[in-house]
This record gives structure tokens, C-alpha cells and sequence, in this order.
């Protein structure tokens, strides 16, 4: 089978976004307790967090990380995370049917945050609360001092400010599971005045519009439509969620999710633009899809845990090698929407649903899904361009014309490399590459990386890695084009200097 790419520095997309490789950390499982902190654990610094896991953080460099959720968000009282930790109540927390002890609250995470370096995404709760607790939160997180909540913030020995840029107007309040669900005109209304109360606090802050829980949710791309109207002027993102699973172990289907993931994106941006044009407006509405992954191993799993556990081993999807080309894919769907998808968040970032894993009280490890976020992650930064792609296509269950080959090409004008991302749809054949980038004179192939296995349900653990890339792809470079062979069933990164 043959694929043909034509790329040119003039078929520019727009600047890739860092936060597009954003994550999230939710106070769910063993996220937080157990994850990312472990008071008893050999490397765990002074405040409890574990450094083997800071470490793969920064690997992975994380440029955001939202918190502390989720549907966690929707029933927490932010004041009980924070003053002296021995006096900090224990709460029934709802939305997992978990004990939440909050040992770690706003300051522990923003200051852990700050030091791997990574932002803070915030969210507010805009289900059991509302406008008072949001202009509280922010007060105590960004204002310097002078003031009842900002003083308190000192009095807990944080004298400077967070600074929190980027905050959440709650979490998914379209979904009949979240604590205190809204109707999309009680959303619209609630976050309209908690963004202007926010605001008037501090008006540097960046704030997220709740979209839809999914694609598929009955409400969607209604509640787009209702709440936005509300929200348009006083938000500067709208949020996309979206999970998938192989449940029916059709994996050509399921490696095509992302044509439903790109559809997604075009209706929310259609949505976005309408209200846009019915307000007269100047300004665009971006998109942050805040929580995206696979996630479907650990459902079973999860029905048979028992209630209101401190950090029971909640969504510990045990990630194989087929989710790691649905990652690599959705990566690409993101570089390919680069003008209009500006954060993303991977749900989440450690043990639930996540890219690194932890023993208690023993190793970190690297679950398969890591490397094509790790790939994009530091390779996908520049100038996305929009390659002309000429693919041989499939259909499947749910979707026809699937192109095999699946691509995004990202441009960095400063360090001048070209890379190119490409997953192989195809689970039985080879795709013969040529991709024309007569444009990208005296560049040569630096790398040809590769995820491959010839087990598409192969999993990685903390004893074996059996899905880690290699660099020995055959991509060369002559005469202004590059040929490859792109391997069945595989994630591919092609750069150029
Ligand atoms: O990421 C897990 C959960 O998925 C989040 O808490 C919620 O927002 C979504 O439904």
C-alpha cells in the first residue's frame, strides 16, 4: 500500500498551543493519594510528593495540569484544603463514593505544580456552590495580601500569590452524574455571573465555559448553543471531554474514533462561530479539551470496590498497545485543529486513566499510552501545517473512507526541524510513504521513531515494558523527499533537521 504527504512551510495552521499538552490531576483513586504524594514513600520530598514521579512529569513536560476536577469539583469545599493539615476534615466525597482526608489541597498542588513546571488549571464548583466560593478561591489564590482571604493565604505560609491564570467554570454540569447538574440556561446564567464576580478580582485570569460531557451526550451541541449565549463574552474557552473504549474488540473501528473526535471539534467550532456571528461579536471562542483519553479496562473493576475508601485503586486502566495508536491519533487530531484547539488535557496524568503508574511505597512506571504523548509532546512544538495527505481508505463499523495513514506535520522556524507524526490504521500492511517537502531545503532525517508491536493487546508493567519505541525506522531524505515505510498497526514520528 502507498501514502503520499505534500507539506510546505506556507501551509501553516496556526502555532501550536504548548497546552495542548496539558494533563489532569484529580482528587480520584490513587491520583493524588498514592500517585503524585506519598508521605511514607523512599523519595518523597518534605511536603510528602513523590520525586520518581516528578521526574516522569517533567519528562513528559506538562505544561498545565487541571485540578482537582472533575466531578470531584462538583461537591468540594475548597476551604478544607487548606490551614494546618491536622485540623482539615474528613469528607464523604460523593462523586467516587470515596473518604477524602485532604492531606493535599490549593497550596501542596500549586506549589508541587509550580516546581516540575507545570501550570495550574483551576476549577470552580459551580455544582453545589457557586459565585461566593469562586471570588473567595480566586482571592485567596491570586491576590497579594490586605485582604480577608488573601491574608489567610499568608497566615497558611504562602505570602506570594498562586497567580492560577487559566480557571474552570465547573466541570461537566450537562451530565446527570454530576453533583448538582444544571440545565444549560442555569449553567449559562450561574457561570456568566461567576465569571464577571471573578473578574472584577482579577482580570488578568483566562476562564473555560463548561461544554458537553461527550459527543454522544443527548444535550449536545444544544447546550453549546444555550450556555455560550450566556457566557460568549465573558469566557475565552469552551471545554470538550471525550473517552474511548474497544468494548467490542472491533479495533479498525476503534482506531477510527478519531473521525469522530475531528467531527466533535468541527460542531463545537460551528456552535462557537454561530453565536459569534448572532452577538456581532469580534471576538473567537477557543477550545480546551479538558479531559480526553481512553478509558474503559478498569469499568468492571471499578463496580466491585467497596465504599468510602481512602484512595481505593479507582479507573486503573491497564493501557495496551492499540490504545496507544488511538492516543497518537487524537495527538494529531488536536495539531490538526492547532487554530481552534488551544488546551487539552490528558485525563488523567497519574494512576487513574493514566499515562505513569505507581507501586505504593515502590516503582513508577510507564504504561504504553506514555510515548505518543511523550513524542508530541516534545517533538509537536512550532507551527502545525496542514499536510495534503493521499491515503488508500477503509470502513468500518461506524465510519467509512478511513484513511490508513493518519498524519499531522509540525514545523519549530526556530530550532528549523520539521516533524511528522503518522499512525498506519492498517492492522495486516505497510504503508510506502513518499512525502514531498521539496520546501525544506538542506534538511536531512534525524530520527525515524516507532511504536510497534505485533500484539495489538501487548501491555506494559512495572516489571516488563513490552511497548516502548525505537529509532530504528527506515525514513530517508533525497532529493526533497522522504521515503518511509510506515509499519502495520504503528505510531510513527519522522523529524528533520
Ligand atoms: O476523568 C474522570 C472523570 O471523567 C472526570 O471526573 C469527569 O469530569 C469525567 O466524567
Amino acid at each position: 500500500q502507498q501514502a503520499r504527504i505534500i507539506v510546505d512551510k506556507t501551509f501553516r495552521i496556526a502555532e501550536v498551543d504548548k497546552r495542548i499538552y496539558g494533563s489532569f490531576i484529580e482528587h480520584l483513586g490513587r491520583a493524588v493519594y498514592g500517585g503524585i504524594y506519598e508521605k511514607e514513600h523512599p523519595t518523597a520530598d518534605s511536603r510528602g510528593f513523590r520525586n520518581d514521579v516528578k521526574q516522569l512529569i517533567q519528562e513528559l513536560g506538562v505544561p498545565i495540569i487541571r485540578y482537582p476536577g472533575g466531578n470531584f469539583v462538583s461537591g468540594y469545599n475548597w476551604e478544607d484544603g487548606v490551614g494546618p493539615v491536622e485540623q482539615r476534615p474528613r469528607k464523604l466525597e460523593l462523586a467516587w463514593r470515596t473518604t477524602e482526608p485532604n492531606w493535599v489541597g490549593t497550596n501542596e498542588f500549586a506549589a508541587w505544580a509550580k516546581e516540575i513546571g507545570s501550570e495550574v488549571m483551576m476549577a470552580v464548583n459551580l455544582g453545589t456552590r457557586g459565585v461566593d466560593e469562586a471570588r473567595n478561591l480566586i482571592e485567596y489564590c491570586n491576590h497579594p495580601g490586605g485582604s480577608q482571604w488573601s491574608d489567610l493565604r499568608r497566615q497558611h505560609g504562602f505570602e506570594q500569590p498562586h497567580r492560577i491564570k487559566t480557571w474552570c467554570l465547573g466541570n461537566e454540569m450537562d451530565g446527570p452524574w454530576q453533583i448538582g447538574q444544571k440545565t444549560p440556561a442555569e449553567y449559562g446564567r450561574l457561570a456568566y455571573e461567576t465569571a464577571k464576580a471573578m473578574r472584577l478580582v482579577d482580570p488578568d485570569i483566562e476562564l473555560v465555559s463548561c461544554g458537553s460531557s461527550g459527543s454522544s451526550m443527548p444535550t449536545f451541541p444544544e447546550w453549546e448553543a444555550i450556555t455560550l449565549d450566556y457566557t460568549y463574552e465573558v469566557a475565552d474557552f469552551v471545554s470538550l471531554h471525550q473517552y474511548y473504549g474497544n468494548r467490542d474488540n472491533d479495533t479498525p473501528n476503534y482506531l477510527a474514533r478519531t473521525m469522530d473526535m475531528d467531527h466533535f471539534i468541527r460542531t463545537v467550532i460551528a456552535t462557537c462561530d454561530y453565536i459569534k456571528a448572532k452577538k456581532r461579536s469580534k471576538k473567537t471562542m477557543y477550545l480546551s479539551f479538558d479531559e480526553w483519553n481512553v478509558w474503559y479496562h478498569s469499568n468492571d473493576a471499578d463496580s466491585r470496590i467497596d465504599p468510602w475508601g481512602i484512595a481505593p485503586p479507582q479507573l486503573e486502566d491497564i493501557y495496551n498497545f492499540e490504545d496507544a495508536l488511538l492516543v497518537g491519533s487524537m495527538l494529531i487530531t488536536f495539531l490538526k485543529h492547532a487554530d481552534r484547539v488551544k488546551m487539552a488535557c490528558l485525563a488523567q496524568l497519574v494512576n487513574v486513566i493514566a499515562p505513569i503508574m505507581t507501586e505504593e511505597g515502590g516503582r513508577v512506571w510507564r504504561q504504553t499510552i506514555y510515548y505518543p504523548y511523550l513524542h508530541a509532546s516534545r517533538f509537536g512544538r512550532g507551527v502545525s501545517l496542514n499536510p495534503i495527505i493521499e491515503s488508500p481508505v477503509y470502513d468500518a463499523k461506524d465510519y467509512t473512507d478511513v484513511p490508513y495513514l493518519d498524519s499531522a506535520v509540525v514545523y519549530d522556524e526556530e530550532n528549523e526541524t520539521l516533524t511528522l507524526f503518522a499512525v498506519n490504521r492498517h492492522l495486516e500492511d505497510s504503508l510506502a510513504l513518499t512525502c514531498d517537502v521539496r520546501g525544506f531545503e538542506g534538511y536531512g532525517v534525524a530520527e525515524h521513531i516507532v511504536l510497534q508491536s505485533d500484539d495489538l493487546k501487548a501491555v506494559n508493567s512495572a516489571d516488563q515494558e513490552r511497548v516502548k519505541p525505537h529509532s530504528g525506522g527506515d525514513a530517508s531524505l533525497q532529493d526533497g523527499y522522504v521515503q518511509a515505510l510506515i509499519p502495520k498497526a504503528s505510531w510513527n514520528v519522522i523529524r528533520l533537521a
